[in-house]
C-alpha cells in the first residue's frame, strides 16, 4: 500500500485557487446547506431567466426524481460562446492538433460563434426542430465540437456514438432515440490509419430500417475525401450545408431541465443505457469542476486526451472548458503516433499548461520508455490528470517523477458517465497526493461506503461505494426508460445512488477505488458490459453458450476473457478463434475483442443452471487455489477442464 504523502508542490500552493483551509470550509457549506451552496455557485453560468428554486431531488426508491434550478431558463451555447465575446471573442477557443503533426488549427471564440451558428441553422434549414435526437457519429475534429454545441443552441439532444463503434451498435443507439438526423464523416484518421466512418453509416441505416427506424438526413464533413457513396436526397455535405445556411442564429431559451444530450453506457445487463443529462445543473457541474479541479487560471491551455465520444470529452474537452472561457486542445491522433513522444510534443508546441488523460495511455508510454519523455521540454506543464480507472501506484509515480518532474500535482478524478461530473478528487492547491488515491470527495459530494447489507461503515474500511445524496450534474433518467434508472441506481441500497464500484477509505478519510463490483469490465478505461459481449458471441452460428470475464491485464488494466461453448459438432480450432474475435469486432467495435478465448466443453453452473463467474474469474486471474466452494457445481468436472486449458496471460 502506497500511503506516502506527496504535499502540494510550493509553486502550485503558491498559484493555486484554493488551499486546504478553504476546501475545507466550502466542503462543509455545500453539505450544511446545499441550497445556498449551490443557489450561489449557480451563478457561475448566465440565466436568460434567473432560478428561484436550487434543490428538488428525491432518492426515495418509490419516485426517484432528480431537478436542479428547475424554474431558471438559460441556453448552453451561448454560455459556452456568445457570453465570451466581449472579453475574449480573439482568444484561441479551440486548439485543434491532427493526427499528422503538420496539421493544426486555431479556432478564435468570434470564429466559433460563427461556425456553430451556421451549423445550427444547417439543422434547422435540414428539418432538426427543438428535443429532435442528433447522432453525432464523427472523428474528433472541430465539427465535433460545433455539431454538439449547434444542437444546444436550438434545443436539440445529441447522441455521439464514439467512431470505434460498429454500424450494428450506431444502429441500436441510432434505434433506440429513434434519431432522424446523423452527422457524420466520410472517413476518420487515426495514427495513420482511416476509419470508414459514412460506411459505417450507411450499414447502420440499413440495419435500423429493418427494424422500422428512419433516418432523414445525413450531414457528411469531407475530412479525407475518401471514396464514398452519398444518398440523393438524403446526404447532405456539411461545407456546403453551413455555405448556404445563415451565420445568425439566436440561442433557443431552454428550461434548466429540458435534456442537453444523451450518452449510451455499458451496464451488467441487457443492452447500453442512454444516459440522459439535462441543462442547468450539468453546466454549473461541468464549469465549476473543471475550474477548481483543474485549477484552471485564464488564459492557459488545456488539454483533455479523451475523444468526443465518452462522457470525459463531453464535460471536459467541450462544455466545462468552454463555459469558463478556456483554450480547449482536440487531439485527432494517438499517444504513439508517429512516435510515443507524440503527447509531449504537442505539449511543447501549444505550451499545454495543464494535461489530463488515462491510466492506459501512462501505462503504454511508461512501457515505451522514459526517453521519448525526456526528450522534450515540458516546462509549460502544471497540473497532471487522470481518468477512467484506477491509476496503479507504478504509473503514477513514473508520470509524477518522468513527465511532471516532481513539479505538477496529478488529480486521480473518479466519476462515471452517469455522474456528468467529477466526484472524487484532489485540488491542486488543497490536498496532499497518495500515488493511486482518488483522495477526497469535491463540493456537494457525500460518499459513502456500505457493505453487502446496505449498512454504512464507518471509518478506515472497505466496501461498496454509494453518494448518499443528489449533485447537479447527476444523470436525471434512463431515456426512455424511468424504470431501468431506478432499478440500476436506486433499488440496491434503498435511498442511495450505488456506483456499481467497489471502494476503501484509509485512517485519512481517503477514498481508494477498488474496481467494478458488477459484471462491467474497463477496457483502458472504457466501459464494457460482459453481457454485451456474451451476447455477440452466442450470436455467431458456431457457438452454443459463451461466459464472459474481467482478468488483470498489464497495458489494458483489464482484458476481456471469453469461455465459449462450441455447437454440437463444431471442433475448436486456432482459426476460430480468431474468427470470434474478429466477430466480435465487427458486431460491437474493436474495443470489446477478446483478448483470449478459451473453448470450453462445458461451463460451471449450479445446478439451478446460473453460470458461476466468480469460479471463471478467479480462473482468469490465476488463481486456481482459491476457487472458493464448488460444491454447489451441477458438474464438478468442468472446472478441472478449465483449469488445464486456461490461456496464457496476453
Ligand atoms: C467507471 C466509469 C469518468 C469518465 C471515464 C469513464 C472507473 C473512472 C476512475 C478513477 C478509479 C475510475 C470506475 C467508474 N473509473 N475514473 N479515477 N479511479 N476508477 O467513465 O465509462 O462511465 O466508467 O470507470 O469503475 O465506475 P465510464
Amino acid at each position: 500500500m502506497h500511503d506516502e504523502l506527496y504535499p502540494v508542490p510550493e509553486a502550485t500552493a503558491k498559484a493555486a485557487l484554493i488551499d486546504n483551509d478553504k476546501y475545507l470550509q466550502m466542503y462543509q457549506q455545500s453539505i450544511d446547506d446545499p441550497n445556498a451552496f449551490w443557489g450561489e455557485h449557480g451563478k457561475r453560468i448566465d440565466w436568460i431567466k434567473p432560478y428561484t428554486k436550487v434543490k428538488n431531488t428525491s432518492y426515495d426508491y418509490h419516485n426517484v426524481s432528480i431537478k436542479w434550478f428547475e424554474d431558471g431558463t438559460l441556453n448552453v451555447a451561448a454560455n459556452c460562446i456568445d457570453r465570451h465575446l466581449e472579453t475574449r471573442g480573439d482568444q484561441t477557443a479551440i486548439i485543434w492538433e491532427g493526427d499528422d503533426p503538420a496539421d493544426d488549427e486555431h479556432i478564435t471564440y468570434r470564429q466559433l460563434h460563427e461556425r456553430v451558428s451556421r451549423l445550427a441553422n444547417a439543422f434547422k434549414d435540414n428539418g432538426v426542430k427543438k428535443g429532435d435526437r442528433v447522432t453525432i457519429y464523427l472523428p474528433m475534429i472541430p465539427e465535433a465540437a460545433y455539431a454538439m454545441l449547434a444542437c444546444a443552441r436550438i434545443g436539440a439532444v445529441h447522441s455521439i456514438v464514439f467512431g470505434g463503434f460498429s454500424p450494428d451498435s450506431l444502429a441500436n443507439r441510432i434505434e433506440d432515440c429513434r434519431s432522424s438526423f446523423i452527422i457524420t464523416a466520410d472517413e476518420g484518421l487515426r495514427g495513420g490509419r482511416k476509419v470508414p466512418l459514412k460506411a459505417n453509416t450507411d450499414k447502420a441505416i440499413e440495419v435500423a430500417a429493418r427494424d422500422g427506424a428512419v433516418v432523414d438526413k445525413v450531414i457528411v464533413v469531407k475530412r479525407t475525401g475518401g471514396d464514398i457513396a452519398m444518398k440523393e436526397g438524403r446526404d447532405v455535405w456539411y461545407h456546403e450545408a453551413v455555405e448556404a445556411a445563415s451565420p445568425d442564429c439566436p440561442p433557443e431559451e431552454m428550461s434548466a431541465e429540458d435534456p442537453l444530450f444523451i450518452l449510451y453506457t455499458s451496464g451488467s445487463t441487457g443492452k447500453p443505457k442512454g444516459v440522459m443529462h439535462t441543462t442547468g445543473g450539468y453546466l454549473v457541474y461541468a464549469s465549476m469542476t473543471h475550474e477548481y479541479v483543474f485549477d484552471y487560471q485564464d488564459a492557459e491551455v488545456y488539454w483533455c486526451t479523451a475523444d468526443v465520444g465518452w462522457v470525459t470529452g463531453h464535460s471536459y474537452i467541450v462544455y466545462g472548458p468552454l463555459a469558463n472561457g478556456a483554450t480547449t486542445l482536440m487531439f485527432e491522433g494517438v499517444p504513439n503516433y508517429p512516435s510515443p513522444s507524440r503527447f509531449w510534443e504537442v505539449v511543447d508546441k501549444h505550451k499545454v499548461s495543464i494535461f489530463y488523460t488515462a491510466p492506459t495511455a501512462i501505462r503504454a508510454l511508461m512501457g515505451a520508455g522514459e526517453d521519448y519523455v525526456k526528450k522534450t521540454d515540458r516546462s509549460s506543464l502544471r497540473i497532471l490528470g487522470s481518468v477512467g480507472e484506477p491509476i496503479n501506484p507504478e504509473a503514477w509515480i513514473w508520470y509524477y517523477d518522468v513527465v511532471g518532474e516532481k513539479r505538477c500535482p496529478i488529480v486521480d478524478t473518479w466519476w462515471q458517465t452517469e455522474t456528468g461530473g467529477i466526484l472524487i478528487t484532489p485540488l491542486p492547491g488543497a490536498t496532499a497526493l497518495k500515488p493511486g488515491s482518488a483522495t477526497r470527495p469535491f463540493f456537494g459530494i457525500q460518499p459513502q461506503i456500505v457493505d453487502a447489507e446496505g449498512k454504512e461503515l464507518d471509518g478506515a474500511t472497505e466496501g461498496n461505494l454509494v453518494i448518499a445524496d443528489s449533485w447537479p450534474g447527476q444523470m436525471r433518467t434512463v431515456y426512455g426508460d424511468h424504470e431501468r434508472f431506478v432499478q440500476t441506481y436506486f433499488s440496491t441500497y434503498k435511498g442511495k445512488y450505488f456506483t456499481g464500484d467497489g471502494c476503501r477509505r484509509d485512517a485519512d478519510g481517503y477514498y481508494w477505488i477498488t474496481g467494478r463490483v458488477d459484471d462491467v469490465i474497463n477496457v483502458s478505461g472504457h466501459r464494457m458490459g460482459t453481457a454485451e459481449v456474451e451476447s455477440a458471441l452466442v450470436a455467431h452460428p458456431k457457438v452454443s453458450e459463451a461466459a464472459v470475464v474481467g482478468y488483470p491485464h498489464s497495458l489494458k488494466g483489464q482484458g476481456i476473457y471469453a469461455y465459449v461453448t462450441l455447437m454440437e459438432g463444431e471442433e475448436p480450432s486456432e482459426e476460430l478463434q480468431k474468427e470470434l474475435v474478429k466477430w466480435v469486432r465487427n458486431e460491437i467495435g474493436p474495443i470489446a475483442s477478446p483478448d483470449l478465448i478459451q473453448f470450453a466443453p462445458g461451463l460451471p453452473k449450479t445446478r439451478s443452471g446460473k453460470i458461476m463467474r466468480r469460479i471463471l474469474r478467479k480462473i482468469a486471474e490465476d488463481a486456481f487455489e482459491n476457487l472458493g466452494d464448488t460444491s454447489t457445481l451441477a458438474d464438478p468436472g468442468v472446472v478441472e477442464d478449465l483449469i488445464e486449458n486456461r490461456q496464457n496471460r496476453a
